[in-house]
């Protein structure tokens, strides 16, 4: 069972993350970090970025891999996730971009990107501490329902709702969202030494319920984060409503 904090809002959840992290690249100046986009760990970066400027935090050689990236979504599109590491992530933080990586979407080399991502994440030594927000649907990464809780990094469909969702990213209109991305397989975001799950909101009540009490199932992908040993579930009161 994941353990569950639950906090006013983004902020203080942001402020127990970056907390977390600042202590792994204190203790460990290679610390890996595992980075997701989403609104949800927005306030997380901005704590981290401030804690790393307040104390001087060397922060020049942590290393850092995304979730996912949409596929066949050019990286200099404000909206892949490539670009949106760099600013929300990378630059906020002064991180060295060489050592921060994201799937590759492109189409023509796409085949071999999974098994090449995972690889690196190993060589690197793994991941440290990943952060995750929540699809409505229960996702993590681009893991929508029914992907294999042992899955690797791959390609995979986007669900509908996921598009719909995403759409506000892409001036509402959900025909420009990709329809395909590149993600982190469950198996791999398992294998990082600690998971932080952020969820606020009312929209997401119902796949905390099935995340934290739900049975495990491929059915709600993040439920998965109760195989886990060490995985933290910082959430508002809204979006604990239904525990
Ligand atoms: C996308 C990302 C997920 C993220 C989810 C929720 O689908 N691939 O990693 O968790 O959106 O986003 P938000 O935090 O904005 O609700």
């Amino acid at each position: 069972m994941p353990e569950i904090i639950i906090v006013k809002n983004e902020d203080e959840a942001g402020e127990l993350y970056a907390q977390r992290v600042a202590d792994l690249i204190k203790a460990n100046p290679k610390t890996v970090l595992g980075l997701a986009t989403g609104s949800s760990p927005l306030a997380a970066y901005q704590h981290l970025a401030k804690k790393v400027e307040d104390e001087h935090i060397d922060v020049s050689q942590v290393r850092g891999f995304a979730l996912d990236e949409y596929a066949g979504l050019d990286p200099q599109h404000p909206q892949s996730y490539s670009s949106t590491i760099t600013r929300t992530v990378v630059e906020p933080l002064g991180l060295d971009p060489d050592l921060v990586h994201v799937p590759n979407g492109n189409l023509d080399t796409i085949k071999d990107a999974g098994r090449e991502y995972d690889e690196a994440i190993e060589a690197a030594g793994g991941v440290d501490l990943q952060i995750l927000g929540i699809g409505t649907d229960g996702h993590i990464g681009f893991n929508e329902p029914g992907s294999s809780l042992a899955s690797g990094t791959r390609i995979k469909t986007l669900a509908e709702q996921t598009r719909i969702d995403n759409a506000r990213f892409f001036d509402g209109d959900i025909n420009q969202v990709p329809t395909h991305c590149i993600t982190q397989g469950i198996g791999t975001i398992l294998k990082a030494r600690q998971l932080v799950l952020l969820a606020f909101g009312a929209n997401k009540a119902e796949a905390i319920e099935e995340t934290c009490e739900g049975g495990i199932s491929a059915f709600c992908p993040a439920s998965a984060l109760q195989l886990h040993p060490h995985a933290t579930v910082i959430i508002d009161e809204a979006a604990a409503s239904r525990l």
